[in-house]
């Protein structure tokens, strides 16, 4: 059995022991009152979910199992060619809460490249859509495809003790981590270049290889994946993309069912989507400027007439943060290391000292700083990379590592199906 498998089969039991102590002898105690706004307003801010991989706090941002990005930059190991840290270890920290050693991410990198292979008939099933399907379409379709080979489903059929469902549902996750690389490299290049899959770099880990079979073969692109994957991986739990994911897993449905699910909600422009969305709206500013690099003052119109017109300024904002977010700081700091003058970049940094005044001024946005999305694609676009309606699809690959480490944890201490109360209007006014 692998490392990672034997140290979850030590450490579920006591944590479903804890866990089940906390729910007996202490049920009644309540988290937090629950407002009419709150009820229309999107839940936000009420504590009705448990999330242990990763905890979000408004002004410090994303920790994951207690650590923050830039500790992870300095704890995680990286690949030999580079600095960044390595997915894999990412993976192992929110499964385990501990940190990897190289020999953990060395045995992740081989098990993922073994079970690597998409089975021929994702690849039709795929080719089935017409070429200008959006890329989140086709991974989500390529996702739910591989349900065929659901290994929960078969030994749920086979009636398997519920104590055990996370190990049928860790080798289902196993080994859809390790193909979402293939599945979303053959969507770039069956969309935007020649559909010829790129055989995988063996030699290569997770991050690097997953650039390597898209057709990206500088050490550049290999770290940015590294630090990409890293960082958009999870944002707890009440976030779409993992609440959507968690909330299909818990009528256990199998994980292929319940990411492709939640792959969906990343699809949307207020999340996830809103990667592709910055690019397109600094092109447009670009375009509509007549190119080279906008003056502030043009920008500041810019941003004025996105807000009149009734439109969002993607890439700012955010339901729970209030500060900027970690994972841009996080990616401006690439950027300065390794692209400093770059035309996008400079806009992307003029954007961040127009934007929050604007935002601020206009007195709607509750957190007028940057998110994640405001800084990736530029870094993209840089390494070569110029097709923005695929970059939510980079965000899946990562974010399926969070939302299924969460998943198999969901099952391992034995979270019901989940079922919250819904309210009418008449309800409501009854209690006015
Ligand atoms: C992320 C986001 C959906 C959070 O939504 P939220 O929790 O409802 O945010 P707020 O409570 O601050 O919203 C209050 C108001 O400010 C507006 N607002 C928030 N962010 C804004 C932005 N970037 N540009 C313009 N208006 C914004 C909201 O649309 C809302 O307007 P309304 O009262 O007319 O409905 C929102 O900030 C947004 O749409 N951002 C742009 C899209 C984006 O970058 N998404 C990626 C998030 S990681």
């Amino acid at each position: 059995m692998s490392l990672l498998k034997s140290k979850l089969e030590e450490i579920i039991p006591k944590f479903r022991e804890e866990v089940g102590e906390i729910r007996k002898n202490h049920g009644d105690k309540k988290l937090c009152d629950v407002t009419v706004a709150q009820a229309y307003g999107g839940m936000r801010g009420v504590k009705v979910m448990i999330t242990e991989t990763s905890a979000l706090d408004p002004d410090e941002g994303i920790r994951f199992r207690g650590f923050t990005i830039p500790e992870l930059q300095e704890k995680l190991p990286h690949a030999a060619e580079g600095e960044e840290p390595l997915p894999e270890g990412l993976f192992y920290l929110l499964m385990t809460g501990e940190l990897p050693t190289e020999e953990n991410i060395a045995e992740i990198t081989k098990e993922w490249q073994e079970r690597g292979t998409l089975p021929e008939h994702v690849y039709k099933a795929i080719d089935a859509l017409p070429k200008d399907t959006h890329p989140m379409t086709q991974f989500s379709v390529g996702i739910v495809a591989q349900q065929t080979e659901s290994i929960f489903a078969a030994e749920y059929r086979k009636g398997i003790n519920k104590m055990d469902y996370w190990k049928p549902v860790y080798e289902d996750t196993m080994n859809l981590l390790a193909r979402l690389p293939a599945l979303a490299a053959y969507i770039y290049l069956r969309s935007y270049k020649d559909g010829k899959v790129i055989p995988a770099d063996p030699t290569l880990d997770w991050g690097g290889n997953f650039a390597h079979m898209m057709g990206f073969d500088t050490k550049m692109f290999r770290e940015l994946m590294r630090i990409y994957l890293t960082i958009h991986a999870d944002h707890e739990g009440g976030n779409v993309s993992a609440h959507t994911t968690h909330l299909v897993g818990s009528t256990l449905s199998d994980v292929y069912y319940a990411l492709s699910a939640g792959m969906n909600g990343l699809a949307g422009p207020l999340h996830g989507l809103a990667n592709q969305e910055v690019l397109r709206w600094i092109m447009d500013v670009k375009d509509q400027l007549g190119g080279g690099v906008p003056t502030m003052e043009d920008l500041k119109k810019f941003v004025w007439d996105t807000l009149a017109s009734g439109n969002v300024v993607p890439g700012y904002g955010h339901a729970v943060l209030r500060k900027t977010d970690p994972r841009y700081s996080a990616q401006r700091e690439f950027a300065l290391k390794h692209m400093p003058e770059d035309e996008l970049f400079q806009v992307v940094s003029m954007l961040y000292e127009v934007v929050p005044p604007i935002l601020l001024e206009q007195g709607k946005a509750k957190n007028p700083w940057p998110n994640v999305d405001a800084h990736s694609g530029v870094l993209l676009v840089h390494n070569g990379m110029h097709e923005y309606d695929f970059y939510t699809v980079l965000f899946g690959v990562s974010r399926a590592m969070g939302v299924l480490a969460s998943t198999i944890w969901d099952r391992a201490i034995g979270l019901p199906l989940e079922r919250p109360k819904s309210l009418t209007t008449e309800y409501i006014k009854s209690i006015l």
